[in-house]
């Protein structure tokens, strides 16, 4: 385990087992669809390509790269988005892909937003859930695990760039980010 860790919350093997869960509730949901799913980078990439190569129906992808604007609470709240997607969402059912569900406003940002360029349907697939910090009224349609509220880096997430290549998930220690 890295030194920066307190503990390991999820190891590879549980988290291999989780998502093959979660992708057979989504191959029954989406048996006779063909959806678009969209990653929200960088967090998700390693959740993402985990779960996707266990989906069975024609699938597109795409990714967006996003942060809210402030700390708006407001459905009239904006996202900054620094990536969008490469083509257009209408008509499409979009599964968001996404590592953390926190506070909730940036999903639910988003959300609106997509909703607004026509998507046919959007649903949030979070691999991790914390609810005792949500903000607004946003839940994942899938989830992996729900979580205290902890901070927790590897599988994709970070500390300020970092830890995103461990292929666990782990507790950071307060002692890195209080220093
Ligand atoms: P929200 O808009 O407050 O829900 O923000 C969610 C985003 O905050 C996630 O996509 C992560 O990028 C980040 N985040 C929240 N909690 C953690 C954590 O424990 N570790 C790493 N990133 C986190
Ligand atoms: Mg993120």
């Amino acid at each position: 385990m890295h030194q920066d860790c307190e503990r390991i919350l999820y190891t590879e093997e549980q988290l291999k087992a989780r998502i093959e869960e979660i992708a057979i509730a989504l191959n029954e949901d989406y048996r006779d669809k063909r959806p678009l799913v969209v990653g929200i980078l960088k967090g998700s990439i390693i959740f993402y390509s985990d779960l996707i190569r266990k989906l069975t129906m024609p699938v597109e992808l795409d990714f967006m790269a996003i942060s809210s604007y402030g700390a708006s609470t407001e459905s009239t709240g904006q996202i900054l988005i620094k990536k969008d997607l490469t083509a257009d969402i209408k008509g499409k059912d979009v599964i968001i892909v996404e590592d953390i569900v926190d506070s909730g406003n940036t999903l639910y940002m988003l959300r609106s937003h997509l909703s607004t360029r026509g998507a046919n349907d959007i649903k949030i697939v979070a691999l991790l859930n914390k609810p005792s910090r949500r903000k607004v009224d946003l839940e994942p349609d899938y989830k992996c695990f729900d979580i205290e509220d902890e901070f927790v880096v590897g599988y994709g997430m970070d500390y300020a760039e970092r830890y995103r290549n461990l292929p666990y998930i782990g507790i950071l220690k307060r002692s890195v980010y209080e220093k």
